[in-house]
């Protein structure tokens, strides 16, 4: 008989909830909330490729419901879950200009906030390609029982108290971190769980993939230029040139990168001067669930992306994110190019 019993993520979240001996569970339950979303969420993007034979967005379903394009729908999903779950008083998402504060008595004693993108990567829906869903939670800085504040969301990424993403790929699944490790859950769509399948990862310190969107060449600065020159040369000993990957959904190009190794760069371009990435949503949480694999992420110019201080929800920034070592190389290139044409 075999023992070997999967360990559910509901499971896993009580297990590690002992590791935290000041909490009472509030943390466990959102994030038992977020999964549920997720799984809503799934099997809206599972069903994506039948919207042409079921209904245009925006008409009338059969039930005479209008359909939602999909990053809306996650929004609402994600944003009635974690209201729901009464641990969480307010919420800014990149779908809405300002944060959205709760005013239920019980969620005006929620303890947390949440930062997410519902769905990212989403130019890659009308094509079956992977999408994700982002999240960070922190503690609130405003006091309990009264609504949340800008300034509950504004903070560094080194306040994060877990983070997280949902990948919606061949299969969905959920990573996450509360600061002890990466661990990573597969749905089942079977039993309608996500099961425990990659405890505790660790990303390679060193990799052969880079993945940027090379079509913005001509924008990069000069010293980015540099480096893919450098992934492009041969060189046997350090394993170049470097494979070029980029599926155009941070979730699933990061992944790909936890897993095997990797660096993925989105720099400042002449079109998007401060980067494109959103600091709270994107780069925050990818940047924690980084290191916490032992990998590294910064703006590029040797600032660490968790030491940021925030001065708007929609703050972008240059990221560089991924195995410790090449995202050092990176930067030591780009850094040396900068001193030589300063002079210095
Ligand atoms: P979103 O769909 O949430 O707007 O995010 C898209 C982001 C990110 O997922 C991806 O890495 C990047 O935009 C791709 O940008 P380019 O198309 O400019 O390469
Ligand atoms: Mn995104
Ligand atoms: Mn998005």
């Amino acid at each position: 008989m075999n023992l070997n019993r999967v360990l559910t993520l509901n499971e896993f979240i009580i297990e590690r909830q002992s590791e935290f001996p000041y909490a009472k569970g509030e943390l466990s339950r959102l994030l038992s909330h977020i999964g549920i979303a997720s799984k809503i969420v799934h099997r809206e993007v599972n069903k994506a490729g039948l919207v042409d034979i079921l209904g245009e967005i925006g008409e009338m379903n059969v039930q005479g419901e209008i359909q939602k394009k999909l990053d809306v729908f996650a929004d609402e999903q994600f944003i009635s879950a974690l209201m729901a779950s009464g641990e969480c008083c307010g919420i800014a998402s990149e779908e809405n200009q300002d944060i959205i504060t709760f005013d239920g008595e019980l969620a005006k004693d929620g303890k947390y906030i949440v930062t997410m993108d519902p769905l990212d990567g989403s130019s890659n829906i009308d094509v079956n390609v992977s999408i994700g869903t982002i999240f960070a939670i922190y503690r609130r800085l405003s006091p309990i029982g009264h609504k949340a504040k800008l300034e509950d969301f504004l903070q560094e990424g080194t306040k994060q108290v877990a983070a997280g993403y949902i990948i919606y790929g061949s299969s969905t699944m959920m990573v996450y971190t509360t600061g002890r490790g990466v661990n990573g859950f597969t749905l089942d769509p079977s039993i309608g769980e996500f099961c425990l399948s990659h405890y505790n990862i660790q990303t390679p310190q060193n990799g052969s993939i880079y993945s940027i969107n090379e079509g913005n060449y001509i924008k990069f600065p000069e010293g980015v230029k540099r480096y893919l020159k450098y992934c492009q040369e041969n060189d046997e000993e350090t394993n170049r040139p470097f494979s070029s990957r980029y599926i155009g959904s941070l979730v699933a190009d990061f992944h790909r990168n936890l897993l095997k190794g990797g660096i993925f760069l989105y720099p400042s371009t002449a079109t998007y001067p401060k980067g494109k990435l959103r600091l709270l949503y994107e780069c925050n949480p990818i940047s924690y669930l980084a290191e916490q694999a032992g990998g590294k992420a910064t703006d590029g110019r040797g600032r660490r992306i968790l030491d940021i201080k925030p001065d708007s929800l929609h703050q972008r920034v240059p990221f560089y994110v991924g195995s410790r070592q090449m995202v050092e190389r990176a930067e030591d290139l780009i850094i040396q190019y900068e001193k030589e044409i300063n002079g210095k």
